[in-house]
């Protein structure tokens, strides 16, 4: 049985990944995504309107999800897509060669309909995926989880509020209430304590 827990993914946590997907045309298709881990061998993903990756797996079931750090291959994903040079084949599928891991997941269940969040109402597309495969490319694999993003970000605003005037103090607080609803929706257990914490301090500037 593939367990993605041995690529340091954690069970109800949410990571940031790279989806590849190949295209009707047979080119690849690469594009950031947020993954959810629902099991050792399970994830959910949440697409929204007009994902070419969302088309993509539900005319071809299988995909690989990469896990890595490499800041150009985010944007380079996000703002178009890699040149096929920068994609390396497993059989029928492509990975990406700056992945640090990858895994191939095979879609079980897909539903679309609209979902409430803060800008409205969107139709969402979620799917249910089976891990089949994991992949190990480098010696240590990180995958990114944005919490600890947040939480560096508010020790350090934190740290420098004695020295901050009114001005830029009130600013830092916007930003912890921002980051507070960041990490309360993609942290983990240890995380939110984290925050508690930072909080309790901000408490003493409001
Ligand atoms: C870190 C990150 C995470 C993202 N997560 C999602 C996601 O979970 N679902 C989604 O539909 N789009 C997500 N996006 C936006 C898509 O990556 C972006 O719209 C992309 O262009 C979609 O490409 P596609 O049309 O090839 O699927 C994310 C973007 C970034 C940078």
């Amino acid at each position: 049985m593939p367990d993605i827990t041995a690529l340091g993914l954690k069970k109800g946590q949410l990571y940031e990944s790279i989806i590849c997907t190949r295209n009707a045309d047979g080119t690849p298709n690469a594009a950031p995504m947020g993954l959810i881990v629902k099991n050792t061998s399970e994830v959910v993903f949440y697409f929204y309107p007009g994902s070419h990756t969302a088309s993509n797996v539900k005319r071809d079931p299988l995909f690989t999800v990469n896990i890595l750090e490499d800041p150009l291959t985010f944007v380079e994903c996000t703002l178009g897509c890699p040149p096929h040079s920068s994609f390396q084949e497993d059989g029928n599928l492509f990975y990406l060669k700056s992945a640090d891991a990858y895994f191939t997941a095979r879609v079980t269940a897909h539903k679309t309909g609209p979902r409430k969040d803060r800008f409205g109402s969107t139709e969402l597309t979620i799917i249910q995926a089976r891990v089949e495969k994991t992949v190990k490319l480098a010696e240590c694999v990180h995958p990114l989880n944005r919490a600890i993003y947040g939480i560096i970000e508010a020790l350090v605003n934190l740290t420098r509020m004695e020295m901050a005037d009114q001005e830029t103090r009130q600013i830092y607080i916007k930003r912890m209430s921002e980051i507070s609803r960041l990490v309360n929706r993609v942290g983990g257990l240890g995380d939110k304590e984290a925050l508690k914490r930072i909080q309790q301090k901000y408490d003493d500037y409001q």
